[in-house]
């Protein structure tokens, strides 16, 4: 069995796609555990409901993010995980942290990696005129929002979209695209080489 440890700060929906998942399609694995950066994130009190441990390593309380990053790094560390999921963690974690998890560290952003990294994603999407914006799952590397792509989905924009409308179309995309991304990782099926990810059997690593 794979051993994962999620990562989140707020709402936590794509947290709850993937343990949802992973118990009903019966994975090779457990979610061990959801640790937060802030107490209070709803999603911690549905894991501890679901029987996951929880635990929360309080961003506010250190001087310095490698203080921070490296308590992170212990509390993760306890629970031995295989992979290491950031479902809507909002820190930017320093390079020594990704390097300990190199490899088993992914994340999702809402963007059709390389563009719109960073925040606000869907509103300067709009304000660019794409015709079509998405959500990308991908193996975390010292660069925010970069890293090598593990799978897509495309949404295209409608005329009359606004930030929100357009937020929770993707949003769902996020719930189908992350568990099946996780699902493939435990299951061995990625392959990672020269900075692109494959599926071992070439299953479609796009959602559109
Ligand atoms: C998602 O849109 C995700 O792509 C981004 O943060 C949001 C988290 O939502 N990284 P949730 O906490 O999973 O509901």
């Amino acid at each position: 069995m794979k051993r994962i440890v999620i990562l989140v700060s707020g709402r936590g929906s794509n947290m709850r796609a993937i343990v949802e998942r992973c118990r009903g399609e019966c994975w090779p694995a457990e979610v061990e555990a959801e640790l937060a950066d802030r107490a209070g994130s709803p999603g911690l009190d549905w894991a501890a409901e679901q029987g996951i441990a929880t635990g929360v390593v309080e961003y506010r309380s250190f001087a310095q993010r490698e203080q921070f990053d490296a308590a992170l790094a212990g509390a993760i560390d306890r629970h031995a995980p295989d992979l290491v999921v950031l479902a809507g963690f909002m820190r930017i974690l320093g390079a020594a942290f990704v390097a300990r998890y190199e490899g088993r560290l992914i994340n999702i952003h809402p963007s059709l990696l390389p563009s719109f990294p960073g925040l606000h994603t869907h509103r300067r999407a709009l304000a660019a005129g794409v015709k079509a914006v998405g959500a990308t799952v991908h193996f975390v590397t010292a660069d925010l929002d970069h890293g090598p792509i593990v799978m897509q989905s495309v949404v295209p924009v409608r005329a009359g979209d606004n930030e929100q409308a357009l937020a929770a179309r993707v949003l769902a995309t996020e719930h189908v695209i992350y568990p099946l991304s996780v699902r493939w990782f435990v299951e061995d099926e990625l392959v990672l080489e020269a900075s692109q990810v494959r599926h071992r059997r070439g299953a479609s690593q796009l959602l559109a």
